[in-house]
């Protein structure tokens, strides 16, 4: 059957009954049952995500951007029809959002070819919901266009212009160094999150918010506009509008989501100084296409790419502020020269077409030229070494430079349990040129990779001043925080990676000038280790974790399950 001869609207995906005449009937009766008349179900059916939820408040303007949506839809001439999927709140899933990512995105496919609908509008925004929707669309194959819920605002405390979550973890931080109070740290609490929507700063949410816009899966500016403005609702509209189009032309989201695309969004993750967990996601959901991330090209990409975007945490502004920028298209104008501009984009128009079209320049102080960055080379860079054959990262654009060269001895916490037991401890061994080890918080660990790899200083060395020390483990950190952190250690320690037999004063080396993090132990005496104390890896009864321990993978491919990738690889990103 040609494309053109398949079945459209509420008669795609008929209910088996073995009758197909019968289940278009009975589907037809029911749908009428909520008061539709022949004529709405004749238009494109546009499905779209309800991921609104009360533990979810960088979703709460839900109710406004569906009804923002659907009159888009219905302004186009097509057939609205909201569904609930899963919806993750990042503070509020345990043990860790990253553990449900793939069940949303699971939940997302199956919902997504199991109900009629010509295409999908995607309603996303904290840290896990985008990637999920973004991986799960890839696997389902449908005409899909991603809406993102948009950022908080940014608050005031004592006259010093705050958002979550970097200033969260400066507050914390300063408040378990004991230079503020406990009434300071209650009032600065009731600042942080001034309204709904994602993290202020450029956190994962930002992060995939820009990289959607980037993998040309948003209407063009759709990134920024914080959530509670005229402009969200304005691109909720358009994103309505633009669903019935991409359902009538047909362009699925493999036409969109190809090699070059990937590619721009990996520079455009370079350029923001973008989350770590990005990496993560975008190879999860390059996997979904068959794509594999080439992490040393990443890294060769890195090394061209300047850092142009002054937000928190390698910066000083906010969401709002890139957003009065000029959002992503300044940002791409700027990145012109080192894109793809014949990638199509959902609009059914290049990337290069859109920036034509996209409002001039003007004088602002967020979006850097390529010729003043505010860091010269990409925000992130992957090590290798004896302790990370598999490779791990670093945010290097959020890091202390007097650290990036480092040679310290190793204090080794076997797990998050020892953590919270030991790092306050006045009895802890430790200075502040030791490097702080976590073990098994990695993708099988925890379980689900949580972001606990910003390892909190020591109570004692935060008391005397110290604000940043080498740490290193096989987890991720959120987008929102900063330091010299070693991430997505591969392979992990709780299925018998090097990191798993790291003791304390074991000697590392650190160095990102070489993208090089060495255990200065040999090969011998850590064969001698894994043989005396063998490695059981996590397993569980059963259940959805069962499923989670027995098929996810590593770091360096996506931490999706084994089973969701493409079954066949087709080339590798980025080319570089
Ligand atoms: Fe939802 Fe940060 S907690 S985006």
């Amino acid at each position: 059957m040609s494309q053109s001869d398949q079945p459209t609207g509420m008669r795609k995906g008929l209910t088996n009954y073995g009758d197909a005449g019968f289940s278009l009937f009975l589907r037809k009766a029911f749908i009428k049952g909520a008061g539709l008349t022949d004529n709405a179900l004749d238009r494109p059916v546009i499905g779209i995500t309800d991921t609104g939820s009360g533990y979810n408040p960088c979703h709460g303007n839900m109710p406004q951007l569906l009804e923002a949506v659907q009159r888009g839809i219905m302004l186009a001439g097509g057939l609205p029809v909201k569904f609930p999927t899963i919806s993750i709140g990042e503070s509020f899933a345990a043990p860790t959002s990253m553990y449900l990512r793939n069940l949303m995105s699971m939940d997302t496919e199956e919902m997504l070819k199991a109900q009629p609908m010509d295409a999908v509008v995607l309603i996303g925004g904290c840290d896990k919901t985008v990637p999920a929707q973004l991986m799960g669309a890839a696997s389902a194959g449908l005409p899909a266009v991603q809406l993102i819920t948009g950022s908080m605002l940014t608050g005031s405390h004592r006259g010093e212009t705050v958002g979550a979550c970097t200033d969260c973890r400066r507050y914390w931080g300063r408040f378990r160094a004991e230079e503020i109070d406990p009434q300071e740290i209650s009032d600065v609490n009731n600042q942080l999150v001034p309204s709904v929507g994602t993290c202020s700063v450029m956190g994962t949410a930002s992060t995939m918010a820009c990289i959607a816009e980037a993998l040309g899966m948003t209407v063009p500016g759709g990134a920024s506009p914080p959530a509670v403005t005229s402009a969200r609702m304005r691109v909720a509209e358009q994103t309505g509008a633009l669903a019935v189009q991409v359902a009538k032309s047909r362009l699925t989201i493999d036409k969109v989501l190809t090699e070059k695309a990937f590619e721009n969004a990996m520079r455009v993750l370079l350029a923001i100084g973008g989350s770590t967990n990005a990496i993560v996601h975008l190879t999860a959901i390059a996997g979904r296409l068959g794509f594999e991330v080439d992490l040393q090209a990443l890294d060769r990409m890195g090394r061209e790419t300047p850092v142009l975007v002054d937000l928190k945490p390698s910066g000083q502004h906010y969401m709002e502020h890139f957003d009065a920028a000029g959002g992503m298209p300044a940002l791409l104008r700027e990145l012109k020269p080192l894109l793809h501009l014949d990638a199509l984009t959902v609009t059914g128009r290049t990337l290069g077409e859109e920036l034509e079209c996209a409002a001039p320049p003007f004088k602002q102080d967020v979006i850097r030229p390529r010729d003043n960055p505010i860091y010269p080379q990409g925000g992130i860079a992957v090590l290798r070494g004896n302790l990370a054959p598999g490779g791990a990262i670093i945010k290097q654009s959020a890091a202390d430079p007097k650290l990036m060269e480092h040679e310290g001895r190793a204090v080794v916490f076997e797990g998050l349990e020892d953590l919270a037991n030991r790092i306050d401890s006045e009895d802890l061994d430790v200075r502040a040129d030791d490097i702080l080890v976590l073990k098994n918080i990695g993708p099988k660990g925890a379980p689900g990779m949580p972001e606990a790899g910003y390892i909190p200083l020591p109570r004692k060395l935060a008391r005397q001043g110290v604000k940043d020390m080498v740490r290193i483990s096989d987890g991720r950190m959120s987008g929102t925080a900063f330091g010299t952190i070693v991430l997505h250690v591969t392979p992990e320690s709780a299925i018998g990676g090097p990191l798993a037999q790291v003791r304390n004063g074991d000697r590392i080396r650190l160095s990102v000038n070489q993208r090089e993090i060495s255990l200065e132990v040999s090969d011998e005496e850590l064969a001698r280790r894994a043989k005396e104390q063998p490695v059981r890896e996590p397993a569980a009864e059963r259940g959805y974790r069962k499923l989670f321990l027995a098929t996810v993978t590593q770091a360096d491919k996506g931490v999706d399950f084994d089973f969701l990738a493409a079954p066949d690889v087709r080339g590798r990103v980025p080319k570089a």
